[in-house]
This record gives structure tokens, sequence and C-alpha cells, in this order.
């Protein structure tokens, strides 16, 4: 089968699905590779690297995408300014394209893509099982995020994150609180205990809290009065009065924070409000919050996407796409959970689709001229 990699156009990007390195494991199990002109250039990866690996270059983007079996990519389709067609209508009909498709968040992805009868495999949806986590590509980009966010949080204050005992006198730790303690905010913890600061952290699902403490980090707990988790072990959205609980003990704590980093979300809705401007208003002049869930709404309400606020000496950061600043190693990652997909569903170098393997089953938002993902085809039903 013929794959290729498409160079991203979502403004800022600068991952590629696939880099050498995954293009040779593909080509010894039986695949053609192609690689968009530039694709890898952004991420550091040059066209001869892929040429050397074994993967052709290719300029005309139609003619990449329309030959392909497969189209590899990171981003959800989009427009095309340049070309004048929207990415949607450029793989072949009986063609795959594979990428982060995030359909929850544009149901209408999958409806066209089921009407030109091309099979969708969405990353997003690949299901958080132990035998899947080599091709998880949320886990991967989230724990670079976390990562990212603890380096921001100890670029933005302006004190120390360690104790410091000098001779100009001994500076306590910084104190960081952490919402939402996933893999983003795992990877958050970590990192901040590695540059000395003094961790916090909440999360709805009770579940967490054995990780946090084996990260040195206290985990706040809440009584919620409801059931917090939701199938796959994720978060529930919380019914108000458990909201009203949660955020006043958050208040409590997040006075006495030096940073925030606040990753918490529920897929395929909008983040949780967790910091409103009232609790901004008890936080300390200097202090910093990083809300990684910016892209899908903030979990702070004074949260800007992309931007940085300033509000009573408070700095709100709301990063977008941080996997993205990190490209050459987000890339390697993204390829590699993506080969191991694909090796997971290929037989001599051509993709199976066996939907008693839950992996496939979860991956294949459309196939065969269906939109297969049950909460997209929900949430496409809802709009007729
Ligand atoms: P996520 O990005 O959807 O959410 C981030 C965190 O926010 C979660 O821990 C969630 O519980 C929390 N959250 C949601 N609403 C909240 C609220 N109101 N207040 C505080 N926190 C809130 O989650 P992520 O990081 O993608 O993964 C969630 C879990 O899935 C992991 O911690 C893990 O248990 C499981 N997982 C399993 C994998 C596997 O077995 N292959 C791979 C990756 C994750």
């Amino acid at each position: 089968m013929k794959l290729a990699v498409a160079k991203e156009i979502v403004p800022g990007e600068r991952r590629v699905a696939l880099v050498p390195e995954s293009v040779k494991k593909l080509a010894d199990a039986g695949f053609s590779v192609a690689v968009q002109k530039g694709a890898g250039e952004a991420a550091f990866f040059s066209d001869a690297d892929y040429e050397r690996a074994g993967a052709q270059i290719v300029d005309d983007k139609r003619a990449l995408w329309g030959e392909a079996d497969i189209v590899l990519k990171v981003q959800r389709p989009i427009f095309d300014q340049e070309l004048g067609v929207h990415e949607l209508e450029l793989p072949k009909e009986g063609g795959v394209l594979v990428g982060l498709l995030n359909t929850l968040h544009e149901p209408e992805i999958a409806r066209r893509l089921a009407e030109r009868n091309v099979t969708g495999i969405g990353l997003e949806a690949i299901p958080r099982i132990a035998r899947a986590q080599s091709m998880d590509v949320l886990s991967s980009m989230a724990s670079i995020a976390g990562y990212r966010a603890a380096i921001i949080a100890a670029h933005s204050l302006s004190k120390y994150m360690p104790l410091l005992i000098t001779a100009a006198g001994t500076v306590p730790p910084a104190k960081g609180l952490i919402l939402g303690a996933g893999v983003a905010g795992l990877q958050a913890i970590a990192t901040a205990r590695r540059l000395g600061a003094v961790m916090e952290a909440f999360d709805v699902r009770p579940a967490v809290k054995e990780e946090v403490e084996s990260l040195g980090a206290k985990f706040i707990e809440v009584d919620y009065g409801v059931d917090t988790e939701a199938e796959g072990g994720y978060a529930k959205e919380l019914p108000p009065d458990a909201q009203e609980r949660q955020r006043r003990a958050i208040h409590e704590h997040i006075k006495g924070a030096d940073f925030v980093i606040s990753t918490a979300a529920i897929p395929g809705k909008r983040a949780p409000l967790l910091i409103t401007k009232e609790m901004v208003a008890d936080m300390k002049p200097g202090s910093v919050i990083i809300d990684i869930s910016a892209e899908t709404g903030g979990n702070c309400e004074l949260t800007k996407p992309g931007e940085t606020v300033v509000v009573n000496g408070v700095t709100i950061i709301g990063p977008v796409n941080l996997a993205s600043d990190m490209a050459t190693v987000a890339s390697q990652f993204f390829s590699r959970n993506v080969a191991n997909l694909i090796m997971h569903m290929q037989q001599d170098g051509r993709l199976q689709f066996d939907f008693d393997d839950q992996i496939t089953a979860g991956v294949c938002i459309t196939h065969a001229g269906e939109v297969r993902h049950g909460p997209t085809k929900a949430l496409l039903s809802e709009k007729e």
C-alpha cells in the first residue's frame, strides 16, 4: 500500500506525522512511503533524511494525496488556502486518512469522509487500554505539554523553584498547584518536583491519588458527593453542587500557590471552569497560571487562548499546542505511535479492518461510507 506523509498547514503547527526512523520500519513491512516536500522541516527532519530512509519526496500535494492509499497527518483536515480546496476533498475514494481528526469537536469532518467513502482513523479515539499504550498519541502529546508547562512556570516566576540556602539568605521553594492530574498533570508534577517545587494536586478521579503521592505531591481530597469517574478511566462532567464544592476547595488552596498548572479536560466537552476571576483576585501578585486547557475553553475564566494576560499582578498564560513547541520529540513520539498502530492493523503491507479488534473498532471513525464512531454519530444526529 502507498503511504503519504502530509505537510501540516494549520498555522503554527511544526510537527510531522512520520519521521524518517518510522519510514524505514513501514517500508520493511511492505509499505511504500512518499513524503510531501518540506513536511519535516519545521521539526528538523530534512527531505534528504527521508530519502535516506527510503521515502520518495513529492512536491504536488494533490497528486500525493490523490494517489495514496493512506494519508498520514497530525492535525485535522482544514481548508488549504494555497490549493483553494478543503483537505477533506483530497484523499482518493476508498482511501484512508489518519490524524487527530477531532470529530467530537467537528463532527462534519466525519460526515464528509463517510460521504466520500474515505476511512477516517481518528488518533484521539485510541482506546485507553494497556494493549494500545504504544499507539496512544494523546498520552504522548499530553506528557510533552505537561513538561513544557512546568518549564514555562519556572521561566515565568520571579522567584526560584527550589529551596535555596545562600550567603544572602534562604529562600523557600515555590508552591505549585495542579488542577487535573492526568497524563499532562502528572508530568507537570514530576518536572516541577525535579526543579524543587512543592506540589499539590486536584483531580476528580480518586484513582489518581496514589500516582500523585508517588511523585511526592500532596493530593487534595474533596467530597464531591457523586461518582466522578466515567467509562474508560476518564472524568465525568460534575453536577452543579459538586462543582461548587470543588471550587470552594480550589479557592482555599490557590491563595497560597506561586504557580498553577491547569490541565483538566473532559473528552468532547468544553474544559471545566475551575478558576474564577474571584479566585484570581485572591492569588498572590507575581503568581502564574499556565492553563493548558486553553484550546478547549480553558480552566480559568480569564484565560485567552494563545495569549498572556496579567490581572492584578497574576499572569495567566493560555498556551495552545504546547507539543508543537517541542516539534522534534513530539514528531518522534507521534510517528512511533502511528507506526505502531499501522503495524497493528496491517498484514503483508495492507491495512486490515477487523472490527472485532477493540483498537481498530475504536479508531475507525468512518469506514465503507458510514460514520462508525458512536459519540460522533450521536452529535451528527443531534444536528439533524
Ligand atoms: P484528560 O486530558 O481527558 O483530562 C486531564 C485530567 O483532568 C484527568 O485526570 C481528569 O480526571 C481531570 N479532570 C476532569 N475534570 C476535572 C475537574 N472538574 N477537576 C479536576 N480534574 C478534572 O485525561 P488524560 O490525561 O488523557 O487521561 C485520563 C486517564 O486515562 C489517565 O490518567 C489514565 O488513568 C487513563 N489513561 C490510560 C491509558 C492506558 O491505559 N493506555 C493511557 C492514557 C491514559
